[in-house]
């Protein structure tokens, strides 16, 4: 006989719990708990191992069918995606609000719908005339995709379940779908993964390549449903600074394709913009040298991009605690830096406040960038310029030494390509570009040696 009993569900992690609790003991948010659908609990034990059909098994290295993609047409997507989209796929796509996800993806679905395949695009967020009114302002109105305003699964699935399965399938976004299958309110855990669930299993069944916009919570996960990410085979993230022009796509999770590559646009009047050659967007194109600025080679997938890294360093007078803020950088590796920088170089950054910036909203991953940040403190604290035209990258251990890194001949080509002169990293660096002054530093205290001495 089958009984029910009460389970909550944290929104924010997923976890379940058969209390209702102040606090989720997993993820430790507050007030996330809710009363889910009862779950049935057999109170016999069933069996489990007679009565279900023969799975076959195949070797590892069966003739596998060649992945057929199909490319939006936005280059910058494709590239980011491992090589355009795969049918019957499902990505999810997060991004902050207002960053930009509906845009991109009202361009990839008029680029396919233009080329002559189907593309849906339903919109649970905006109405239909609103969409149309952004598909006018990109000059996109012409294009042939099916758009909807809907909210209900079943009746999507039920539309599309009597047409031709569209190559594109475009949910914006899955917190807003609810499932008249599935209590709860939507945007809860359980409507978003049964909704996401019934969603991707059209998309499976049909060959249709379906992307699912979620919504992105303060930390930065894909809001509530941390279980989405594990349903879905490419997670993607939209990001960038609103106020700047630059946006990235960046995958997180590919089970088609590597997850390093990005995708750059720049959000313009005319909607996205894609930007082929993104190595020196993210430069002030300042001629003359400032305290506190150092520029840094980072490489992202196979694209080298350069980019400033600025410091400020302001004394205290008083006892105050002082403050330490970065944006762009990870805030744990800046305060590791620094005790690195007391500790074997013996600066004393102890009674000053430290600021950090990636110049244009950009946000830096390279473990690389440990070097060029370690000479833009060492150059604000100094109030020294450094050498015009450098660039620097390496990576720094606790010991103070400068570790080699991957990719060095790549990313110092491309400085030489952008004007660069001058090259500073780790000593072992197999291959030198030539057209450009390297010089391999040991030590922390080599860097610090070398800013003190410039004039
Ligand atoms: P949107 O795609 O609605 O963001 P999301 O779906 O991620 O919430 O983008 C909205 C922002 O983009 C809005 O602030 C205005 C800006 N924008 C442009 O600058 N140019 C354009 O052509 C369009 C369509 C939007
Ligand atoms: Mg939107």
């Amino acid at each position: 006989m089958a009984k029910t009993k009460k389970r909550y569900i944290c929104q924010a992690c997923g976890s379940v719990s058969h209390r209702w609790q102040g606090q989720c003991a997993d993820c430790a948010e507050w007030n996330t708990l809710v009363e889910d659908a009862p779950a049935t609990v057999f109170s016999q034990k069933h069996d489990l191992s007679s009565g279900g059909r023969a799975i076959s098994f195949v070797p590892l290295d069966a003739p596998a069918e060649p992945l057929v993609r199909r490319t939006t047409g936005l280059a910058e997507f494709d590239r980011a995606l491992g090589g355009g989209l795969v049918p019957g796929s499902a990505i999810l796509m997060g991004g902050d609000p207002g960053i930009g996800k509906s845009t991109l993806l009202l361009q990839a679905a008029a680029r396919i719908a233009k080329g002559g395949g189907r593309a849906v695009y339903i919109s649970g967020e905006e109405a239909s005339a609103q969409v149309r009114m952004r598909a006018e302002r990109l000059g996109l109105a012409d294009a042939p995709v099916q758009l909807a305003a809907a909210t209900s699964v079943r009746d999507i699935l039920t539309t599309l379940g009597e047409m031709e399965p569209p190559a594109l399938l475009v949910i914006d976004s899955i917190q807003t779908m609810h499932s008249d299958m599935i209590e709860g309110a939507p945007g809860t855990v359980s409507q978003v993964r049964g909704c996401a669930f019934e969603l991707i299993r059209f998309a499976k069944e049909c060959g249709t390549a379906l992307v699912l916009v979620g919504h992105v919570t303060k930390d930065g996960s894909i809001a509530g449903p941390r279980v989405l990410e594990h349903m879905v085979d490419v997670v993607m993230s939209f990001e960038g600074e609103r106020s700047h022009q630059y946006r990235i796509l960046r995958s997180l999770k590919n089970r088609f394709g590597p997850v390093d590559e990005i995708g750059v646009f720049a959000m313009e009047g005319q909607g996205l913009a894609e930007v082929s050659n993104p190595s020196m967007l993210f430069l002030s194109g300042r001629e003359e040298p400032l305290a506190g600025s150092a520029v840094f080679p980072a490489l992202e997938g196979t694209r080298p991009v350069l980019v400033e890294i600025q410091a400020l360093i302001v004394r205290l007078q008083s006892g105050a605690t002082p403050r330490r803020a970065v944006v762009g950088w990870d805030s744990a590796r800046l305060a590791m830096l620094l005790a690195v920088l007391e500790a074997r170089c013996g600066l004393s950054f102890s009674s000053a406040e430290v600021y950090l910036n990636v110049a244009g909203g950009y946000r830096l991953s390279d473990p690389a960038a440990d070097l060029a940040v370690a000479a833009a403190l060492v150059s604000a604290l100094a109030d020294k310029p450094l050498a015009r035209r450098s660039v620097w990258f390496g990576e720094v251990s606790l010991a103070g030494e400068i570790r080699p890194v991957a990719h060095g001949g790549l990313r110092l080509r491309e400085s030489v390509k952008l004007g660069f002169e001058q090259g500073y990293g780790p000593e072992e660096l197999p291959d030198r570009s030539p057209g450009l002054n390297y010089r391999g530093l040991r030590q922390l205290a080599n860097l610090v040696d070398r800013v003190m001495s410039t004039p």
